[in-house]
């Protein structure tokens, strides 16, 4: 996507751990323009898939699951928590994570009130790097006995090892801007598309 990779070559700054800062916006601030374009490419890319739920995880997936919503006929979007316990209890699914990019466990938690086994949930998040937080949303999906129609993600960081690991259990991803490598020195690289 275009406007997108032109923004990232822009604004984004490479921090030290590989990380990527898009706070101008994706994270910190969000650029609400931008997001529906981003929307309106989830739903080009994901066209004639019966799409029930958009599922993501908090905090940064909710701004853009909620506006690419818009572009999938207005289907809710439900939200996964981050817990630290990992017993939790009660009417919810929950799976543990963990996360080397931030280097914490948690438990994602999502009440079966609002995943049900008829749904077909498209997942959507900011970023895929090692991919275990859109695992977990699979993972929940597929415990409620929902339909997993696929993913769409805005940055996949293609050096890191999510992505591959994630296609390979042969879960759709659709990815926005796929960064090659990365770099101070180097600057930003795109895999083509
Ligand atoms: P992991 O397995 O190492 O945890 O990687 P994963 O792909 O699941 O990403 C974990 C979290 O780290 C995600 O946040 C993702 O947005 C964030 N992240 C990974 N790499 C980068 C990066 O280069 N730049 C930025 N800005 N974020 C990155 P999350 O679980 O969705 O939570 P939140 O950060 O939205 O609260």
């Amino acid at each position: 996507m275009k406007l997108l990779k032109d923004r990232i070559l822009t604004e984004a700054k490479v921090m030290p751990g590989n990380i990527l800062n898009v706070g101008s916006f994706l994270n910190q601030q969000v650029d609400i323009g931008l997001f529906n374009e981003i929307g309106k490419e989830f739903a080009r890319r994901f066209v004639g898939k019966k799409v029930t739920r958009i599922l993501t995880i908090e905090a940064s997936g909710i701004g853009i699951a909620c506006i690419t919503a818009q572009y999938f006929n207005n289907v809710p979007v439900v939200f996964a928590r981050k817990h630290r316990a990992k017993n939790i209890a009660g009417n919810v699914y929950s799976v543990g994570v963990t996360s080397f990019t931030m280097g914490v466990d948690y438990s994602v938690i999502v009440s079966k009130d609002y995943l049900r086994p008829e749904d077909s949930v498209l997942l959507i998040d900011d970023f895929l790097a090692n991919g275990h937080a859109l695992e977990g949303l699979a993972i929940l999906t597929r415990n409620a006995g929902a339909t997993l129609i696929g993913a769409g993600v805005v940055i996949e960081k293609g050096f890191q090892s999510g992505g591959s690991r994630l296609r390979d259990k042969n879960i759709l991803i659709e990815s926005l801007a796929v960064i090659e490598s990365m770099s101070p020195e180097q600057g930003i690289r795109f895999r083509e598309s």
